[in-house]
Formats: C-alpha cells, structure tokens, sequence
C-alpha cells in the first residue's frame, strides 16, 4: 500500500453525475477532485441520451453548450415518436415529440436560452472528462472504490487499480458517490433504498443506414410492436444514436421451448430484419448488452462528509428522458455547496440542504417514470403483443362497427398520454426547493398558486424562493447580442437583482463583499439600467418592485426576495446569506 493522497474531494464515479460535478468543481471553484471509474474508460455504449434544456443550461454556465450542441442531433431531427408493426411496414401512430409540436415549440423557446438536443451518454462523457482534465481534475480508470471510514473532519477512501491489484488510500475533506445504479457508496454508508428492481433490457448498437425510413418522420423513439417472432417479445424500438445510421435496437429475448432465450448474433440479426420488414439493408452489429431498469429511490443523499447523486440515489425506466438530465442538476445542486463549503464561505451544514432539495426531484421523477411506463403497457395492450391479439385489434380498428369506433377513441386517448412523456416540459424545468433551509422566504411573501395548471406541461414561472430563476431574454444596449437572466447568474456567483430603483442594493452588495469572502454580484434590469428589458418579459414575472431585488444562487435558483426596499436592509442583506450558507 502506497502512502496516503491528499486531495478536497474524491468522486467515485466518471458517468454524467460524476464528471458534471467534476468539472463544475473544477471550473468555478478552483477545485480539482480525484475522480476513479472502474471502467476502462468513459461509457463504451449511448445509454441516455434525450438532453433536456435544464441540462443544458448547466452546460450554458460552464461553457459547454456550443461544443456539446456539435456533437448532439439538433431538436429538428428528434420531431416524432412512432409505433409501427415493421420500419417498413403499417403504421399505428406518431407524435410530435420533445418541443417539436408546432402549437407547443413556443414554449419550450420561451421557457430556457438553450434547445432540446439529442446527445448519447457515449458522446457527452467525453467532452465533460476532458474538459475538466484541462482544468486539472484527475481520473484514474480501471480503478475500484474499496471502502471508506469517514470522522468528523476527513474521509478515508480505500481504492484499488484494477490492472495491478495496488490499493491506495485518499484522504480527502469529501466523497461522493456518483458510482451508478449499484452504488457500493450509498450501501457502505447503509442508506436504505426503496422500491424494486424491474426488469433487464437488451439493447443492441448497430450501423445501419435506415434513413428511408426516418427521413420523412424524423424522430429519436422509434418503437416497433411486432409479434412475428414468439422467442422475441413484440415490444422493440429504434433509438436514434446519429441520423440515420447508427441505432440501439431495444428488443428482448424472451423464451425459446420454454427455456430463456440466449440469441446469437444471427438470431439478433435475423431479428433485425424482420423489424425493418426487409433484408436488403447492410446492419453492422457494434455490440449487444444488457442493462437493469429499476424502480428504485435512496432515502438520504447524504451523510456527514459523504454525499451520493445520479443513479446511485435514483433509478427509473427512460420514459421521458429525465434520467441524466436529472443527474446534472443533482451535480450542480451539489457543486456550488461543495464549492462553498470547501472555500469557508459556508457552514458544512449546507450540505444537509442535499436530500430536501433532491430528493423530491428524484421522487417525482420516478413516480413519472413509472406512471409513464404504464401507459406504454396500455398502449401495447391495445395494439395486442401476440400474432392473434394483433390481427383482431387491426381488423377491429378497421371496422365500421361500435367496437371499432370504440378501439379507435381509446388508442386516440392512449397516444395522447404518452403526450405527457414526450411534450412535457413542465416535469423538466420545475425542480422547486420549497422546504429548504438553504433558502428564505419572508413571512409575508407567499408561493404562487399553480394548483390549476398541468404539472408535466406547464412551466412554474415565479421568482418565488425555491423556485428556479426564470428565463427571459434582455438586452444590454442596442448593440450587443441579447442576454439571458441565466447568463447573469451562475458562474460560482451569487446574484442579486434590483431595478430601477435599486441602487442602495447595488451599494449593499459592496458592503457585503467587504465582510464576507463569498462571490457575489449585483445588478439591475430595467429602464437606464445595466440590461434593457427590452421585451419586458422581467417587469411581468419578478414580482417586486422598483426598489426590491432578488437573490439568486449559484445553481440560478431563487434564495430570496424583497419586494420592496425596506430600513436595515444591508443587515436583512446579510442575514439572508448567513441563513442561506446554512450558518443559523
Ligand atoms: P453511471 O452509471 O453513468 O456511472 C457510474 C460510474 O461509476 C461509472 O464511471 C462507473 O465506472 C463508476 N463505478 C461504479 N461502481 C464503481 C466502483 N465500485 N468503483 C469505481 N467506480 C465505479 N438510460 C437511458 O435513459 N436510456 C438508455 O438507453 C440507457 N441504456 C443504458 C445502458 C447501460 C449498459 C447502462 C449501464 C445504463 C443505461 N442507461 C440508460 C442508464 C443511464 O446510463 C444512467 O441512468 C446514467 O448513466 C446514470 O448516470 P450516473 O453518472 O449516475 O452513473
């Protein structure tokens, strides 16, 4: 055993949660934490892939979003999800999916400065390693996490390099787990997890060019429910990797003569074809893999100087996409507080806030996973999985009859639900915090009322503390490009906005910077002011007055606000940090 590593921060785990924080650490905080991964390297298959805007717009803030909107497919080539009985053949419906419904598109525009991208996991990795390599951040691969012990001060981190055998010890201010669906962190600190394990998919990545098929309905989701073939269940799709020739086909071998089914590469081959509906098109099989969709929930995110994020903490079926997504936001959750911890400008207590922001998040997003997961199951059930249940439901759906009209209005309505997977904007952008300590909202202000709206639709505009800043796009004179609010805030910054009206805020932020060593800015918005609302999006939806201001985080979510300037307002100033930093 060699001597000890120092280092602030040990991350195990280099997938999405794990490089985003990395990187963020890296970026913002001057932070450069040792990252293992027991892989060889990053994620050798695309596994997640739909990128959302809230994901983006993490990426915005460390620079990324052009670099990563190069390498992705742009929102125009992920228009539809289909079902059809072959790629070639009958089909049972689409939908215009991901911000592409051209009623909808206004709002997913309206709602984030960054797009809807389809990015596979295999091509987002990358870019996130080597970026924080540049920065300074370590990676070992074909390295294990072993154990750890952590004391009140440090934690002792036991790894081994798989290759050699040779076991070090780190010793680091922090860990973090970001080590993945079996997270051998989350179990050593004996967190317990609720739900189950659902079942294992197949996914087989191949090049083939099917662009016959998708030029005309272009689409990330391509599902295809044929039953012809009883050692396969019916149940297939033909996930976009890049258009349109590189692919991973879902389908799942299910029983041969009673036996599972084991399939040699003809008989995924022969699959294959028989779901295109034809043979002359040349398929290169990449790989063939398994992986296990869980339904599955931590009940902590953290405890003491260890924190866990990504799929160690939640896991869900893919149904609409928030998988990675959500692991992002985990790791700019967790990012800033680190940040801040690590740098005295917060009381370790800060970490605490982890679980009651996230955790919520994460329970949503299950739930939704899995209420989505069954109107798949409605659908299939409509459409018949075997030979026999399909020709009737056709034959029914054909018919001039009351059955027929009956079929019809239910697979309308079914089709319609999985609206709720594939057009819902509103389960991406509203992450709210409301029962967290790491923000403060004052006694006479209250929450907005969203009781009537469509939570997987709509988008939660407030500046509500706990509620994610709203994006809305400024101008800082006649010449310049238009500015986003977000762009204003993050960075590492804390930022408070004022108005016309608020230059004693301007000045309070000066006077808090001579005290106290955090990272904070100021600015106003507004006639004269350092951004024109030049579209008068921000005088609508701020919600305080000329004189009032609103503190954002550095993960641009709202800490507090004030609506209108009041006497001792540097001291409430002051107050409101101490609070947020967790320091009362
Ligand atoms: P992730 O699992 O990506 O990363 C875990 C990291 O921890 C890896 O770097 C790993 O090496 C490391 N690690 C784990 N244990 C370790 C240990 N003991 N010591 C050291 N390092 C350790 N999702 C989806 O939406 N659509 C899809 O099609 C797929 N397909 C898919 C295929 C396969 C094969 C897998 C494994 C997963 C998927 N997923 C998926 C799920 C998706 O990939 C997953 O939700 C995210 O990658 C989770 O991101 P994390 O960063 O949390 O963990």
């Amino acid at each position: 055993e060699s001597a000890p590593i120092n280092k602030d921060v040990v991350i195990i785990g280099a997938g999405p949660a794990g490089a985003t924080l990395a990187l963020i650490l890296a970026k913002h905080y001057d932070i450069k934490p040792l990252v293992i991964s027991r892989h060889k390297g990053t994620a050798n298959t695309p596994r997640a892939h739909i990128f959302n805007q809230r994901a983006m717009e993490v990426m915005r803030d460390v620079g990324l979003e052009q670099q990563l909107s190069y390498v992705a497919s742009a929102a125009t080539e992920m228009q539809h999800t289909s079902w059809s009985h072959t790629l070639n053949g009958r089909e049972y419906g689409r939908l215009w999916s991901w911000g592409n419904d051209p009623a909808r598109r206004g709002t997913y525009e309206a709602s984030s400065p960054c797009q809807m991208t389809d990015l596979p996991q295999s091509y987002l990795e990358p870019v996130l390693v080597k970026e924080s390599q540049q920065l300074g951040v370590e990676y070992q691969f074909n390295t294990e996490f072993v154990s750890f012990k952590q004391t009140d001060d440090q934690v002792r981190t036991c790894i081994r390099n798989r290759e050699s055998g040779t076991c070090s010890v780190v010793i680091s201010k922090f860990l973090v787990g970001a080590d993945g669906a079996r997270s051998a962190v989350l179990d050593e600190l004996g967190i317990p997890v609720d739900g189950c394990r659902l079942n294992d998919a197949f996914n087989v990545h191949i090049k083939a060019d099917l662009s016959r098929y998708f030029e005309h309905r272009p689409g990330s989701l391509n599902w295809v429910l044929n039953p012809d073939a009883p050692e396969w269940s019916a149940v297939g799709n033909f996930r976009m990797v890049r258009p349109w020739n590189e692919f991973v086909v879902s389908m799942h071998p299910s029983a041969k003569e009673g036996k599972p089914f084991e399939p040699s590469s003809d008989d995924i081959r022969r699959r294959l074809y028989q779901m295109i509906g034809e043979k002359e098109v040349g398929i290169e099989i990449l790989s063939a893999y398994k992986w296990t969709i869980n339904d599955q929930i931590a009940r902590s995110w953290q405890k003491g100087r260890v924190i866990c994020i990504g799929d160690a903490t939640h896991r869900h079926p893919p149904i609409n996409g928030l998988g990675s997504n959500t692991y992002i936001s985990d790791a700019f959750n967790v990012a800033w507080k680190l940040g801040y911890v690590l740098k005295g400008w917060a009381s370790p207590r800060l970490l605490e806030t982890l679980t009651d922001e996230r955790k919520p998040v994460g329970d949503r997003i299950v739930r939704r996973a899995n209420a989505g997961m069954e109107v798949h199951r409605k659908l299939w059930g409509i459409l018949g999985l075997t030979q026999e249940a399909r020709e009737t439901a056709v034959q029914t759906l054909e018919s001039d009859t009351c059955e027929g009209t009956l079929l019809r209005k239910d697979l309308r309505q079914t089709l319609e639900l999985v609206d709720d997977e594939v057009q819902a904007i509103g389960i991406q952008m509203n992450q709210v915090y409301l029962n967290s300590r790491a923000t403060m909202a004052e006694l006479d202000d209250h929450p907005p009322d969203f009781s009537h709206s469509n939570e997987l639709k709509d988008v939660f505009l407030s500046t509500f503390p706990g509620y994610h800043l709203p994006h809305l796009w400024l101008a800082r004179d006649g010449h310049s490009p238009k500015v986003s609010t977000l762009d204003l805030a993050g960075h590492g910054y804390f930022l408070l906005l004022t108005r016309e009206a608020g230059g004693k805020w301007l000045k309070a932020v000066e006077t808090v910077l001579e005290t106290r060593q955090i990272p904070i800015k100021a600015c106003s918005i507004g006639f004269g002011c350092d951004y024109m609302d030049a579209y008068r999006g921000w005088s609508k939806i701020c919600d305080v007055e000329d004189d009032g201001a609103v503190l954002v985080r550095p993960d641009h979510f709202v800490a507090w606000r004030c609506h209108s300037l009041q006497s001792g307002h540097v001291g409430k100033l002051q107050e409101v940090l101490g609070h947020c930093l967790g320091y009362d």
